[in-house]
């Protein structure tokens, strides 16, 4: 059977000062459709195909959100699901072992993170369709999009061979984040695609990768989980044990080693994704998706903007005015504002760790 995974214990830091530690942004209805991004990602699977056995979603959190994450699952009427509670956050790769962990060793995981927007999920669904059968044959599938910009907060996936009649293609290499010299010289290529985050693949294929590249990632997950406490739908790892885990994502840890240990057993392969996708990492990637101007600016809340071109404004208290400015972010919440260039929003997170280092 299938078990979505949602992985939602990001704590969103490109998106402040929206984006808290409390209420971080996949918890917020940001897309502009009124549901949160976890809503969102819950139901994006309703309508797959009934050959395919789908579970209810396990969810994949920090503990001080279990509440939130809970109440707005039962808001969009998902029932059955299961919480894995982090009492820390460990990153990516520790997370789908512990959802790997929680599920039997045949079922199949389709990881799915809780910060995108998907435009088209039918296609979404086409896609996760024909990974199906290659998933439950024991490959590593990820999901990849045609690259529109040298992004350099994504991994990048450079397909070899097709296979699967046409429907996937082998994956010769994996870069995560690469520098900008090198995503452009990829985007140029033709060669490469956005890995989307989504990622399916077996539990117990999963484990068997995890035991070779990241047996000490492995092992604290696996004594972690070994007598879990369980409270209503909540699933609470060890926090000792989860504590000596190694922090590293499914990108760094696992992406980047399996096309180059073919030995493994682990195939790696790749099924192009086209579904209006688009991860809202960073403000420029929240102005791109929101509805805009003549003038290109995506207004939230009251404001003016004179003379002002191809810019995010978003007030949530008082009166935002920009003159005379283009490609700008300006961010009003009751404590922080933040003004920003529209090519730098990656940085946001810098300010982030300097509040954390002040603290
Ligand atoms: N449970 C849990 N625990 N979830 C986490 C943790 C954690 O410690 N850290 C991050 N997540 C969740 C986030 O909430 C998000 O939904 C998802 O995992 C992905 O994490 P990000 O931190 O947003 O990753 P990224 O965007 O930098 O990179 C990934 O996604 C890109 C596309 O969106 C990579 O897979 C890239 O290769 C990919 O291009
Ligand atoms: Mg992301």
């Amino acid at each position: 059977h299938l078990l979505p995974v949602i992985l939602c214990g990001g704590s969103g830091t490109r998106l402040w000062p929206l984006s808290r530690e409390t209420y971080p942004k996949q918890f917020l209805a940001l897309g502009g459709n009124g549901v949160s991004m976890l809503q969102d990602t819950a139901r994006r699977l309703d309508g797959l195909s009934p050959t395919i056995a789908k579970r209810p979603p396990l969810i994949v959190c920090n503990a001080e959100h279990r509440f939130l994450a809970a109440q707005q699952l039962q808001e969009v009427g998902i029932t059955g699901v299961s919480l894995v509670l982090e009492p820390v956050g460990r990153n990516t790769a520790p997370a789908l072992t512990l959802a790997a962990l929680a599920a039997p060793a045949d079922a199949v995981l389709l990881a799915m993170p809780a910060d995108h927007v998907v435009g088209n999920p039918a296609r979404l669904q086409a896609a996760v369709e024909a990974a199906w059968p290659l998933a439950a044959q024991g490959a590593m599938v990820t999901f990849g999009i045609v690259p529109s910009r040298p992004e350099t907060g994504y991994g990048y996936i450079q397909k070899a061979h097709a296979m699967a009649g046409g429907t996937a293609y082998a994956i010769e290499s994996f870069a995560e984040k690469p520098s900008l010299e090198l995503a452009q010289a990829y985007v140029a290529s033709g060669n490469y695609l956005w890995n989307s985050g989504l990622f399916m693949v077996r539990a117990d294929q999963w484990l068997k990768s995890m035991a070779q590249l990241q047996p000490a990632m492995l092992q604290a997950c696996q004594r972690a989980m070994q007598n879990p406490s369980r409270d209503m739908d909540f699933i609470r790892p060890q926090p000792d044990h989860f504590a000596t885990c190694p922090a590293d994502s499914i990108d760094y840890a696992v992406m980047e080693h399996l096309p180059r240990n073919p030995a493994l057993g682990v195939p790696a392969c790749v099924v192009p994704l086209d579904a209006d996708w688009s991860d809202l990492g960073a403000w420029d990637a929240l102005w791109d998706v929101l509805p805009r101007d003549e003038a290109g600016n995506a207004r939230t809340g009251e404001t003016i903007a004179v003379d002002t071109r191809d810019s995010l404004l978003f007030s949530q208290n008082r009166l935002v005015a920009t003159v005379g400015v283009s490609n700008l972010v300006v961010v009003e919440t009751a404590d922080a504002v933040l003004v920003a260039d529209k090519r730098c929003t990656q940085d946001v997170k810098k300010v982030v760790e300097q509040l954390k280092a002040q603290k």
